[in-house]
């Protein structure tokens, strides 16, 4: 049947997009995860039941992290008990976001609709407050005496965010803040289990200046009813231990999920799951060879975004052929997305480990003294070897390269990706 139909004709859109998974499209995308579903849903089930845990993703670039925290807040939208607040982490992230975000997620979520226009307050005076939020009080459905109740909590709340927001607070309002929080809930009726918190890009707050947040962070998620849920790279949390080093103590061992990349038959399965999205009703041909999917695994390694780069702009090119789709359009395809991705690789590594990484696609297979050699020739500076290790076996980790232990000797290889990129800038 597929010698006669071109794969346009029952393929009807691209549905390999480079986006994070949405919460309510991981049941439906996510694939080869069970076992990380698995400890996911078992872990979200006790916190729903008064037992909450920290819980860490961790993964290399591209691996799902975003999008295995989208799982994590799909399954707490489906749990009663639990209320949740997500924070997208950037470089300035301070004690400020994470008071707006809680305070606005979780009236928000206790239905009370007042979390955007309660953080809308925190400018106004006094007086403007208190009248504002007798107001919206009254919109809230529940009875005259609880909404008596509500004022003062609530006023409370505008008044420590505010100063919080200002810069004016003290460390122990962040406390009061969620302290109030939990009264407010009580008020309105509404059991809390768990208030689980989810940060992404967790690697941001692994700064020299964010050690105070850390510490803060620390004290809230180290008691009941808070639950951290954090991603960050496979480096996370010896970073995490260079600046508060109890802070790692909060995820139990077993609750740190490490992503690892897909084998074929996950690859397979993304290919699948996403192509029923676009699939011309009646007609069940799989375009990708099973060389093909081999193709993939080899050239992408099984990290996700390279598999979805790689078959998206495969189906690209096949998209006017008969038959299924070949090992070559996916190696044709795959040059020019790994050089694109492996660019982006580079740019997002700090300069210190950058500079290695140049160095071993320059050179690649050379020993750790090899390259301690060259590094001391282009820095102008004597390098040692104990400042040297610790970086190369953190590109290891983080998956940018991989060494080879042949006898004695160590020798260092930039991942394909990387070398196919740093082979490409040499070139122009
Ligand atoms: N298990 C999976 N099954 C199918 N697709 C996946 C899976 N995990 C990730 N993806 C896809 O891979 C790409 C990268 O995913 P995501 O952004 O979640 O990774 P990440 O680890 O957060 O990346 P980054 O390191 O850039 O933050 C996205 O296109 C996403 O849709
Ligand atoms: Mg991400």
């Amino acid at each position: 049947m597929t010698k006669k139909l071109k794969i346009e004709h029952y393929i009807s859109a691209n549905p390999f997009t480079d986006k994070v998974i949405e919460p309510e499209e991981t049941g439906l995308l996510l694939a080869n995860r069970e076992d990380e579903k698995e400890r996911i849903d078992y872990v979200i089930t006790s916190a729903s039941k008064g037992f909450p845990q920290n819980i860490a993703i961790l993964g290399e670039i591209g691996m799902g992290k975003s999008s295995m925290l989208n799982y994590i807040q799909a399954r707490c939208q489906i749990k009663t008990g639990i209320y949740f607040s997500r924070i997208n982490v950037t470089e300035d992230t301070s004690e400020e976001i994470l008071i707006k975000s809680l305070v606005k997620d979780l009236l928000d979520q206790a239905r009370v609709g007042l979390g955007s226009s309660l953080i809308g307050m925190v400018d106004f005076g006094k007086k403007r407050q208190e009248k504002e939020i007798d107001k919206q009080i009254k919109g809230i459905n529940v009875t005259k005496a609880s909404q008596k109740q509500l004022g003062d909590p609530l006023l409370r709340i505008v008044s420590v965010s505010s100063q919080i927001i200002e810069e004016k607070g003290r460390p122990e309002d962040i406390f009061e803040v969620i302290q109030l929080l939990r009264e407010v809930m009580k008020i309105i009726k509404k059991d809390v289990k768990t208030i689980a918190v989810l940060f992404d890009e967790g690697g941001y707050v692994a700064k020299e200046k964010s050690i105070a947040l850390l510490q803060r962070m620390k004290l809230i998620f180290q008691n009941k009813p808070f639950m951290l849920c954090i991603g960050g790279s496979p480096t996370l949390f010896s970073e995490y231990g260079k600046i508060e080093q109890t802070f790692p103590n909060l995820f139990l061992h077993h609750n740190r999920l490490s992503l690892k990349p897909l084998d074929k038959q996950g690859i397979r399965e993304l290919i699948q799951k996403r192509l029923a999205l676009v699939r011309i009703k009646g007609k069940d041909v799989e375009p990708f060879s099973e060389k093909s999917i081999q193709t993939i695994l080899d050239e992408s390694s099984g990290n996700p975004r390279r598999i979805v780069g790689i078959a998206g702009y495969t189906l690209y090119l096949s998209r006017g052929k008969y038959g299924y789709i070949e090992p070559v359009t996916v190696l044709e395809a795959s040059d020019s997305t790994l050089i694109t991705l492996g660019g982006e690789a580079f740019d997002r590594l700090k300069k210190d480990l950058h500079e290695i990484c140049l160095i071993i696609g320059k050179y690649p297979n050379s020993t750790f003294e090899q390259i301690r050699k060259y590094l001391s020739q282009i820095t102008k500076s004597e390098i040692s070897k104990s400042t040297l290790s610790p970086k190369i076996n953190e590109l290891q980790k983080l998956g940018y390269i991989e060494i080879n232990q042949i006898g004695r000797e160590k020798r260092c290889f930039l991942k394909s990706f990387l070398q196919k990129y740093y082979n490409q800038i040499i070139r122009e």
